[in-house]
């Protein structure tokens, strides 16, 4: 059994405060994201009351919308992709505050009307000049939309006035440069709040507390005692008809640059002196820095890249990748990729830590390993005729938890060993569902708490690491240049070599 107590340490958590009236202005308003995961996550916020009564949603797309239709859209993505609790009142209420404005991201005259809008609305709900804008669309309208917010001095005011711009942000080093310049031209750094839902996810913010709240693991937590550390963000779903997207962006660009650096600098950084946002930013940024893939003259000894083909996923047959609506039929576009970092410091110095990510593996996992070196000399037999070494898992999602694994006597007269896992759930400890990612990480903005976001050098120094190997990814080649993998296997063989190589294998999940 678990005690439970008061966490003594707080991670930016402002979450029991409410945020002042505002409104919350979403450009890409008719696009998925805003129907699947913003306004469900928002609607299940203002059924906990975490909201104040007078939030006002504006969305922003080029539809020619009415107000109701678009309330009735939300409506039916809250229903369908919502926590399933819902209530007519609440909804009504809710209701009252979404509005919808046509425009186009390009014309200014679409942010003239805008901006008329959100004055007239600030006297009808009392939002004081409020705003949170975000940028739910395609990654290349970024910059468009944030030099006409400039323009427009719709960000003029640093205090009153957040920008939220959603991954990727960049496509490489150089335009990640760009895109920063451009936002910093009419904003202030304080204002921008570079999302990434990883961040939102319970079990990634308790990282830090697993680290820095107990005094036992991190005199671990270094070159002296780690071997290596694996971090896995398998994902069960295909294409899901983004190809659009996807062709363009693959997976490093989509999953590794974001989701799976953000994992690996929060274990890798070290401790902040405090947890004020840039404390913790510093932090991360500087670990990021020291990092770089393990093998720059021969990336292929670094990195290894993957794509599904047709395959069975619970017992249906599935289309590979090049089959998927939208995708092109000779795409080498990465839908698994996995990389080898070394960390140029003294903590980690000679520790590989080992990336990967794939869409259509077996099964949806997340998690972190850190597997310690192997005792240095072993007296034991074992069934595995090993020992085998301990592996500290932290398990971001699903069944989120964290697990030791470490070798107990079998019963019986012989000594012999075997591996067992001492498990920690959330649920069974807590039992109750964690907030979303992408409810806690819209709150923090409007509280002004930055901790969770991505800061630009942040962002800068995880393209800089990834530039190289994209450079030779994108480049012009013949479908047979990409390692392919069944769907609903895990890697494809060139991957298993990756660490076989040095002796080690990924672990099965
Ligand atoms: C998104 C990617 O950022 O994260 C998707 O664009 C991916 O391709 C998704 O499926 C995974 O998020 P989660 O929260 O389901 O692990």
């Amino acid at each position: 059994m678990v005690a439970l107590q008061e966490n003594p340490l707080r991670v930016g958590l402002q979450q029991d405060r409410i945020p002042e009236p505002q409104i919350l202005v979403i450009f890409g308003a008719s696009g998925d994201l805003t129907h699947r995961k913003i306004v469900p996550a928002i609607y299940q916020m203002n059924l906990e009351r975490k909201l104040p009564p007078e939030l006002t949603i504006v969305g922003v797309a080029r539809r020619e919308w009415s107000d109701d239709f678009f309330r009735d859209h939300l409506k039916q993505g809250i229903e369908e992709f919502g926590s399933g609790i819902y209530s007519q009142e609440v909804w009504e209420n809710f209701a009252k505050g979404l509005y919808y404005c046509s425009g186009n991201i390009d014309d200014p005259e679409s942010y003239q009307k805008l901006n008329a809008l959100l004055s007239d609305l600030d006297e009808k709900r009392g939002t004081r000049g409020n705003r949170v804008f975000y940028l739910s669309v395609a990654p290349r309208f970024f910059a468009e939309a944030t030099q006409q917010l400039g323009h427009a001095g719709m960000l003029a005011d640093p205090k009153k006035q957040r920008l939220v711009i959603e991954k990727p942000f960049g496509r490489d080093l150089g335009s990640a440069q760009i895109l920063n310049r451009v936002v910093q031209q009419v904003g202030d750094e304080k204002q921008i709040y570079r999302i990434d839902h990883y961040l939102g996810k319970e079990t990634v913010q308790n990282l830090l507390v697993f680290r820095f709240a107990n005094a036992i693991f991190e005199p671990l937590w270094n070159r002296q005692f780690v071997d290596h550390v694996q971090i896995t963000v398998a994902e069960s779903v295909g294409l899901e008809n983004r190809a659009g997207y996807y062709e363009t962006a693959g997976a490093l660009r989509d999953m590794v640059q974001n989701h799976l650096m953000q994992l690996f600098s929060l274990t890798a950084m070290e401790p902040p002196n405090s947890l004020d946002a840039d404390s913790i930013r510093n932090e991360k940024v500087k670990v990021v820095q020291a990092a770089h893939l393990a093998d720059l003259d021969d990336i292929g000894n670094a990195a290894v890249r993957g794509q599904y083909t047709r395959g069975w996923m619970k017992g249906k047959e599935v289309p590979g990748y090049r089959d998927e609506q939208g995708a092109d039929p000779n795409s080498t576009t990465p839908t698994y990729a996995a990389i080898k970092l070394h960390i140029d410091n003294w903590r980690w110095k000679g520790v590989p830590f080992y990336l990967r990510t794939g869409k259509r593996m077996p099964k949806k996992v997340t998690e972190i390993a850190i597997q310690f070196k192997e005792v240095p000399y072993v007296m034991f037999q074992s069934a595995a005729k090993q020992v085998s070494p301990n592996v500290l898992a932290m398990r971001i999602q699903p069944n989120e938890g964290i697990s030791m694994r470490f070798e107990v006597k079998t019963p019986g007269n012989s000594l012999r060993t075997r591996s067992v896992n001492m498990d920690f759930r959330y649920d069974t400890a807590f039992g109750k569902a964690n907030t979303d990612a992408y409810a806690r990480l819209i709150i923090d903005c409007m509280l002004g708490d930055q901790t969770l976001f991505t800061r630009g050098d942040e962002v800068e120094a995880s393209w800089r690491i990834l530039t190289p190997l994209l450079e030779q990814w994108d480049a012009p080649a013949p479908p047979d240049a990409i390692p392919l993998y069944e769907a609903g296997t895990w890697e494809p063989v060139e991957a298993e070599l990756l660490l076989n190589r040095d002796g080690r294998r990924w672990r099965r999940l």
